[in-house]
């Protein structure tokens, strides 16, 4: 576990969200007038969630945390931001929706909930999450903990092989690599004012203006089999493992098509896995 590292991240990601939420408009009312974030994938990997508790990590401000309770969850969110932490408890208030949230690293987060025996019908973690855990033992050992007998935990996120090349779908990087620790300097991006409108379902504000994060961010890009390995070496069975040929909310190369919200890639370029969705359960 690199905790130093996380802290960077946790620095980088707090300035970094106060930009993302600036260009977002009145995110209050998206929620209290039903609004949803979820994209249809995650919900059918969910199915009907009326009553179970779900624990989301990485959950960022909340919006997605927000979003499950809308389907009828009891809702708890970990994240390591405080700025993401505080905007999600506010957002919560103000949109009159329930939902628990801690501000920890997450492997701090498991030690505290194994004392006190929290555990949850669903772990659900997506979009962007996993790549920021220095120790994937430690993080399935922790999802195994608090997961109920029958729980399920549900991924939805970025596919790393898309993240062996550049944004011209030049192979940059390997997929297995020597070192885990990934450096960026210019840290966690404004990549929703890179977007403009496509990422966010309340009218674009234009906020933060030429957002330069002062704090570096460190990823750390596991590929599929160690993802896989991990969860089963922490005791856990897999349900599904689904890899799909576009991504939701985000065009990672300049040469993509958009379709709703998923980008495909263009008919004459080589197809790829793009993000992939795996479901595991703790044993009955
Ligand atoms: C791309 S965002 C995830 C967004 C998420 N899919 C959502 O629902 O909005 C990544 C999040 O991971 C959080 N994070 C990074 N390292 C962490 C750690 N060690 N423990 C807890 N949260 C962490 C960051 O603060 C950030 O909010």
């Amino acid at each position: 576990m690199q905790k130093d590292l996380h802290e960077e991240n946790r620095l980088s990601w707090n300035v970094a969200t106060d930009a993302h939420n600036s260009h977002k408009g009145d995110q209050a009312s998206f929620f209290r007038t039903g609004g949803n974030k979820l994209y249809l994938e995650e919900k059918e990997l969910l199915g009907d969630i009326t009553g179970l508790s779900v624990l989301h990590l990485l959950c960022n401000s909340g919006q997605d945390t927000l979003s499950l309770a809308q389907m009828g969850a009891i809702v708890t969110g970990v994240d390591i931001s405080d700025t993401a932490i505080a905007f999600a408890r506010k957002l919560s208030a103000d949109s009159g929706v329930p939902a628990t949230f801690y501000r920890m690293d997450v492997y701090d987060w498991f030690e505290e909930a194994a004392k006190e025996v929290q555990q949850f019908d669903i772990v659900f973690c997506s979009y962007g999450a996993i790549h920021w855990l220095s120790s994937l033992d430690a993080w399935a050992r922790g999802v195994a903990t608090v997961l109920k007998p029958g729980g399920r935990l549900i991924m939805v996120d970025y596919h790393p092989v898309m993240a062996m090349f550049d944004e011209h779908l030049n192979r940059k990087f390997s997929y297995f690599r020597k070192e885990k620790a990934v450096t960026e300097e210019e840290g966690v991006l404004d990549y929703v004012a890179a977007r403009g409108k496509g990422l966010t379902d309340t009218d674009y504000v234009e906020g933060i203006k030429d957002f330069k994060n002062p704090y570096r961010a460190h990823r750390f890009p596991w590929g599929i089999g160690e993802i896989i390995m991990a969860l089963l070496e922490a005791g856990l069975l897999l349900r599904l493992l689904k890899e799909y040929p576009y991504t939701n909310g985000y065009k990672p190369f300049l040469q993509m098509e958009s379709s709703d919200h998923s980008w495909f890639l263009s008919d004459d370029q080589p197809n790829m896995p793009l993000m992939y969705a795996i479901v595991a359960s703790q044993p009955l």
